[in-house]
């Protein structure tokens, strides 16, 4: 890409340092829990110890009993103002706290409120609960079962199935499967996990009874949606949207995690409404690690029908999406299993059928989009996964047989057979790039001969295909919300200027990425251009950052209303110098008189005529704002290469090297992009060896601190190589893809894939992530292997 502004302007291509580092590295940044109100009071909450069971009492005397102590909240309190449930953003119900039964183990049961956090937590341990248990449903697959116990007795349908979704032409897929050469069926779990962000969930809700206003600081990726649902919700109480305030400060990580509404913060709401005081309520990581929403829990069976030669034909996916107790996904919502059948990934199919059951079981609620969009990562874990062994079952190289089965770069924009338009790609440019990096037929050779000695290493391949940046609004809304994002731009006069969007960065370092946007297409120096995001009273509305959206989405709104500012610009330059618009050049900075350049007003002179001094007629100032609905999502993608050593006697896995090169069209800032790269992979790193969220057949939460939840650290993590290719999305005003998920998303089936390539010719199809050293050890003592 060649850099069209120099560096002291800074704009696309640029790697700008982070204009956010400086507060944050010096911890200066403002976190919820750095706000502190006068009279501020605490809220905790009292959690179940059993996954089903129904209440028969609740004594609150010896809470109430501690001095400081000043209530305690059950769902009996919250029933008389209808607040005891509230709708999900799949439009399912949620408890805000149980009336009658809790549902999961840690489910909220009670809020104690207090004058301070440690006596709220001395009132929760004070609150006596009996329970009555009831038959926990674990497994989704019995909860099917006829004589299952029913987890949502509340609801009409009798029955712990949620939903049927299905896509794609089952006749067509079945007859292909019927005609194929080779078919290779493959069950592949991918386990509960938790986005574990460093800083947990909370909020400060602090009802101003004067003013009748709420200002709730919260810790939300999408605090405008936030606001409308509130407003639903509470406005029988008197909350309209214009007296509703969301404040969504810095950040600590969100990754999917922050975009649902969860019971603490009703509960704040509710108990600052009820005494007039500003209440706080902040997670600590167990009750994170417990109750937050999870993401994955896929139980997929794949098949895929190939001919002999090593072309897929068709593939068939039938999936068990465990939802827990209520579908409190994050998806759009006409599609329950997000962008689930984007499951082709990057091969040219000409059949294919998905099909998806949610299920209620007694854990926590779940199907958020954990730094994904909306069920990719599930997708490209088993199309990556099916494609390996599918490979391997032929005979054929996994990276020969990609090569092969890759949509051409010529067949773009290519329609997949599941429905989706991808906008651009070049998947082998990708791969090879990454193949010559890694020195691939020097990695095989090596292996070859190590096996010969019987010594175990492997190379796994991912090369996914993502999608990135809801809307179009004609196919996604949230809870009927419509999914576009915006931008405002104003030019003071003195040429600085200030830019507000409709996302919120939770340290993905928009407040530089969104200048270099505005640099660039105003010539306005990155460090003149101040970005605000996350306060509903000030910012557009939008609908957030999440799945990778926000370049997409509100970086094209920036674009846009950057542009409708120099149009502005033309002409009032045009009225100073006494020219026609047409006659008129445009560089980064100025506009400049054809056959003349010295004659020339830089975008600062003319943002001061648009107060000071601009044509007649017309309306003073210099000001944009655009509302984006993309067209069409973007279509990152990329090819990563891993290479495993596997110790026989413990089974322990060294990733010797991992290559990523990914593709997202225009890049805004190398060293961000490269970042968003490097923690990502990390967080693909962590599910594919580590991170899993484990029940007993009880119920019993077994990961409930990161003693038992294993997050990677720097230890763990091995050195990344990155690099990239360029693709530019031809419908993005700045021809950019979404990058902050690309990295989570097809990092683990590359581990995998290693893995189990490593140890293939021992009889080894799939081992289910997290793979850990124990459960390799135990494949090579099945398998015989002398340690
Ligand atoms: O929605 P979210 O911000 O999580 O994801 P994104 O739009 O992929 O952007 C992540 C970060 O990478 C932002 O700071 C982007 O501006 C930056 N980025 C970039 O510099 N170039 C791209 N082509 C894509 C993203």
């Amino acid at each position: 890409m060649t850099l069209r502004t120099p560096p002291e302007i800074g704009g696309m291509g640029h790697s700008v340092r982070r204009k956010e580092d400086p507060r944050f590295i010096q911890g200066r940044g403002n976190y919820v829990d750095d706000v502190k109100l006068p009279g501020m009071l605490h809220l905790d909450i009292v959690r179940s110890p059993l996954a089903h069971a129904r209440i028969k009492s609740i004594n609150s005397a010896n809470a109430l009993a501690i001095p400081g102590v000043l209530a305690v909240i059950t769902g009996r309190d919250l029933e008389q103002y209808n607040l005891a449930w509230m709708p999900t953003l799949m439009g399912d119900t949620q408890m805000v706290l149980p009336v009658d039964t809790v549902k999961f183990d840690g489910q909220e049961v009670a809020a104690v409120l207090a004058t301070d956090r440690y006596i709220a937590a001395d009132g929760v341990a004070a609150v006596s609960v009996e329970y009555e248990p009831i038959t926990p449903v674990i497994d989704p697959f019995k909860a099917l079962e006829p004589d299952s116990p029913i987890v949502r007795e509340d609801k009409e349908k009798q029955s712990n199935h949620i939903w049927h979704w299905e896509a794609g032409d089952r006749n067509s897929t079945d007859r292909a499967f019927r005609q194929s050469d080779v078919t290779i069926k493959q069950d592949i779990y991918i386990p509960r996990i938790h986005v574990s962000s460093i800083e947990t969930c909370g909020c400060v809700a602090q009802w101003d009874a004067i003013q009748e206003k709420l200002t709730i600081w919260m810790t939300s990726q999408a605090p405008h949606v936030v606001r409308t649902v509130l407003a639903l919700v509470a406005g029988h109480l008197g909350l309209a949207e214009h007296k509703i305030r969301v404040i969504a400060p810095d950040i600590g990580g969100g990754f999917g995690g922050k975009v649902p509404v969860y019971p603490g913060y009703v509960l704040a709401i509710a108990a600052s409404f009820l005494t007039g005081k500003p209440v706080k309520w902040v997670e600590d990581r167990m009750d994170n690690l417990m109750s937050d929403s999870f993401a994955r829990d896929y139980h997929i069976s794949a098949e895929i029908a190939a001919r002999q030669d090593g072309t897929m034909e068709a593939l068939r996916i039938k999936t068990v999406a465990d939802h827990g107790y209520t579908d409190a996904a994050t998806q759009p919502s006409k599609f329950p299993a997000g962008l689930f059948h984007i499951c082709t990934g990057s091969y040219d199919f000409k059949d294919a059928f998905v099909e998806v059951d949610g299920v209620y079981t007694n854990k926590p609620p779940g199907g958020i989009a954990y730094r994904c969009s909306f069920r990719v990562t599930e997708a490209v874990y088993a199309i990556e996964r099916m494609a390996d062994i599918t490979a391997h079952q032929l005979g054929i190289d996994p990276a020969e047989f990609r090569l092969k089965n890759f949509v051409k770069p010529e067949a773009f924009p290519y329609r997949s057979v599941l429905g989706w338009e991808y906008d651009s790609g070049n998947y082998p440019a990708a791969l090879e790039k990454a193949m010559n990096i890694i020195g691939y037929p020097a990695l095989r050779q090596e292996q070859a001969e190590k096996r010969g000695r019987g010594e175990l290493m492997g190379i796994g391949i991912s090369s996914f295909t993502e999608i990135v940046g809801a809307g179009p609004s004609r196919h996604f809304d949230i809870l009927g919300i419509k999914m576009f994002d915006s931008a405002d731009i104003r030019v003071h006069p003195t040429g600085k200027a200030i830019a507000r969007f409709g996302t919120r960065s939770q340290g993905q370092g928009h407040e530089t990425t969104y200048a270099q946007i505005i640099a660039e297409e105003l010539g306005i120096p990155v460090g003149d251009i101040a970005v605000e995001e996350g306060d509903t009273d000030t910012a557009p509305y939008g609908l957030g950052t999440y799945a990778s959206r926000s370049t997409p989405t509100a970086g094209a709104a920036g674009a846009i209303a950057a542009r409708k500012i120099r149009d502005k610009a033309r002409t009032i330059a045009s009225y100073l110098l006494d020219v026609d618009e047409s006659d008129l050049e445009w560089e980064p900075g100025r506009f400049w008189v054809r056959g003349n350049p010295q004659r020339a007003k830089t975008i600062q002179e003319i943002a001061y005529a648009a107060y000071t001094d601009h044509p007649a007629g017309m309306e003073a100032g210099l000001e944009a704002h655009s509302s984006y609905d993309p067209p069409n999502l973007t279509y990152p993608f990329g090819s990563y290469i891993c290479v495993v050593d596997i110790d026989k006697g413990t089974g322990e896995i060294k990733i010797r090297r991992f290559v990523a090169v990914d593709d997202c069209g225009n890049i805004i800032n190398p060293m961000i992009v490269e970042g968003q790269v490097h923690g990502g992979l990390t967080m693909g790193l962590a599910p594919a060896m580590f991170e899993e969220i484990v029940y007993d057949e009880n119920g019993n939460n077994l990961t409930s601190t990161f003693m038992d939840y294993l997050l990677p650290t720097a230890v763990e993590t091995p050195v990344w190589e990155t690099g990239q290719t360029c693709t530019p999305s031809p419908h993005h005003p700045l021809g950019a893809k979404g990058i902050g998920e690309s990295a989570t998303v097809g990092a683990p089936a590359a581990i995998a894939n290693a893995v189990v390539d490593a140890l293939w010719h021992l009889g080894v199809r799939n081992i289910d992530i997290p793979i850990t050293s124990a459960k390799v050890w135990k494949v090579l003592r099945d398998a015989g292997v002398d340690e």
